[in-house]
């Protein structure tokens, strides 16, 4: 069974509609029920999924807990949860008001720590457990203009570090995912808007990020929701606390 953040589009829902595909049982969060439900509705079709659609916000602080409980109450244990609700904002360091940062922080950072931290006793209590968080290569490799989003992934990346350490001795294995720009509609929004605020073109500000990724093109939602069910699967069971960057090869280091 599996619980999903963020599932009501973008990298949230590539990675459903893979899962549900392999036969997964899924809980579906975000705000927007209509989307979520959309969802549920379009896999059950497809593969007969059971899928359940829960809106949540996840700024609320007692929105993570009530979504465990609500899982629990429907289907008894939560075997995987991915966190893939996130929407940092970017733009020029000095013109950055603090209401930005804030919001970087409040729904990625602290959601995803929301979340972890309601999984875990049950997670623990029956010796199994696969987190996946969708972080970011900003995390790795901080690009000038997306810094909100690079300092939530940085802090996340640490989390996930040590909270991997923490865990592995129950049986729950903590994973994060760096993608680099994907085409999802956060990844639209954020062009729209550096493209605004400098007076420039959408794709001339693309091109800014295209152009230093060596495969030369953005990525796909499906490339990344491949390797985001591998790293929930018992396959990558020997991996904790790490993430593996999926950004066309862009990130530089070695680490
Ligand atoms: N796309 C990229 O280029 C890229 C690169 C690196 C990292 N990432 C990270 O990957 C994650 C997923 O990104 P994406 O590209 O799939 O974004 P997306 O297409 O914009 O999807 C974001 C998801 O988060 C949900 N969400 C937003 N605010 C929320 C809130 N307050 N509470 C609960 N859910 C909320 C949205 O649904 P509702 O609006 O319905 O709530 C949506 O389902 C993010 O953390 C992002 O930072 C993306």
């Amino acid at each position: 069974m599996v619980l999903i953040t963020g599932a009501s589009r973008g990298l949230g829902a590539a990675s459903a509609r893979l899962l549900a595909a392999e036969g997964a049982k899924l809980v579906l969060t975000s705000r927007t029920h209509a989307e979520l439900d959309a969802l549920a509705n379009e896999l059950h079709g497809k593969h007969g999924t059971a899928a359940l659609a829960l809106s949540v916000d996840l700024t609320q602080d007692s929105a993570a807990d009530d979504a465990v409980k609500k899982t629990l109450a429907q289907f008894g244990h939560i075997d995987v949860l991915i966190n893939s609700a996130g929407a940092s904002q970017g733009g020029l360091f000095w013109e950055i008001a603090d209401r930005v940062w804030q919001e970087s922080f409040d729904l990625k950072v602290m959601g995803t720590i929301r979340m972890m931290r309601a999984v875990m006793p049950t997670m623990i209590a029956q010796k199994y457990g696969r987190i996946v968080n969708i972080v970011g290569n900003t995390g790795l490799q901080p690009s000038p203009r997306l810094l909100p989003g690079a300092a939530a992934n940085a802090a996340l990346l640490a989390v996930t570090r040590g909270l991997g350490e923490e865990a592995a001795p129950h049986g729950v294995v903590v994973n994060a995912v760096n993608p680099g720009p994907t085409r999802t509609e956060r990844w639209t929004t954020l062009m729209n808007r550096l493209a605004q605020s400098s007076g420039r073109t959408i794709a001339d500000v693309e091109k800014d990020y295209t152009s230093q990724i060596p495969l030369g093109k953005l990525g796909e939602p499906d490339d990344i929701a491949g390797l985001i069910v591998f790293m929930a699967s018992d396959r990558a069971a020997n991996m904790i606390g790490t993430s593996v960057t999926a950004d066309g090869g862009w990130t530089k280091g070695i680490g």
